[in-house]
């Protein structure tokens, strides 16, 4: 595990950045993993920026999204495939048919969930999985639960869930109750994983996850026993973590 502080939102942004466009300019093949949310918007607007430059060459990569609210077709300005499409890939030279994201409209949930774990099973191994973490341990829509989950399903989003992502809603009503959300045993089959955080709101759960019991009341803190993952968080995440346990992060200056 490697726990980097970054300085801000953007340092994170860049630094996340140029992981994956490593990860792709080393395997132009690569299947990425990505994630929606407020904190991966800076990353996203990087890999555009160096797409454009010429920096990095999606067109042989293939990606897979965590999760979908359930009800939400593509075409919703909320949904996660509308955030995916705006946010990075209609901006990138990426094959459109190359990108996956749960159906949110199919509404006969297990024939999803089956669907989608074919999906994943298809692509193989996921190279380079992008995460957020929610302010209740969250990772894609796996919430606080008895055991940890395995494949796809459909979840029932906690209330803390839906107060956080009210803000991307006109008002709290408006935010589904239900999303498809991938497993976190196929989450940590990736190869590597990169785990981004910022804002105060994040200090707690992340030093909870990193440093506490791994238990499935706290689904990211399974992360702690993966291989190959990497951490990065700018100061307001970080300011807790790094008082508990300093030793853990890198330039912690
Ligand atoms: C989104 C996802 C969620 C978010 C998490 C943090 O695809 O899987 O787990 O990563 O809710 O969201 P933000 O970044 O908005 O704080």
């Amino acid at each position: 595990m490697r726990i980097i502080r970054a300085k801000d939102y953007s340092d994170m942004s860049r630094k996340a950045a140029g992981i994956i466009s490593a990860q792709v300019i080393l395997k132009p093949d690569s299947v990425l993993g990505l994630a929606t949310g407020g904190t991966p918007i800076g990353t996203y607007q990087r890999l555009i920026e160096m797409n454009k430059n010429g920096d990095v060459d999606f067109s042989n990569c293939r990606t897979v999204n965590l999760d979908e609210y359930a009800g939400l077709g593509p075409e919703d300005p909320q949904s996660y495939r509308s955030f995916m499409n705006e946010n990075l890939f209609h901006h990138i030279n990426i094959d459109m048919a190359n990108t996956y994201v749960p159906d949110g409209k199919n509404i006969d949930s297990e024939g999803e969930c089956r669907r989608y774990d074919g999906i994943l099973k298809k692509m193989g191994t996921v190279d380079l999985q992008l995460l957020g973490i929610g302010v209740n341990g969250h990772i894609a829509f796996n919430e606080p639960a008895k055991s940890f989950s395995k494949g796809t399903q459909k979840v029932t989003l906690t209330q803390d869930t839906i107060e956080s992502n009210k803000r991307f809603f006109e008002k709290a009503e408006d935010v589904p109750r239900y999303a498809y959300s991938m497993g976190i045993k196929s989450i940590f089959s990736a190869k590597r994983i990169l785990l981004i955080a910022a804002g105060k709101e994040k200090a707690k759960i992340l030093c909870r996850s990193f440093t506490g019991e791994i238990e499935p009341a706290v689904p990211a803190s399974v992360l702690q026993m993966h291989s190959e993952l990497i951490v990065i968080a700018d100061k307001d995440a970080m300011s807790e973590l790094i008082n508990v346990a300093p030793e853990l992060v890198e330039n912690a200056h």
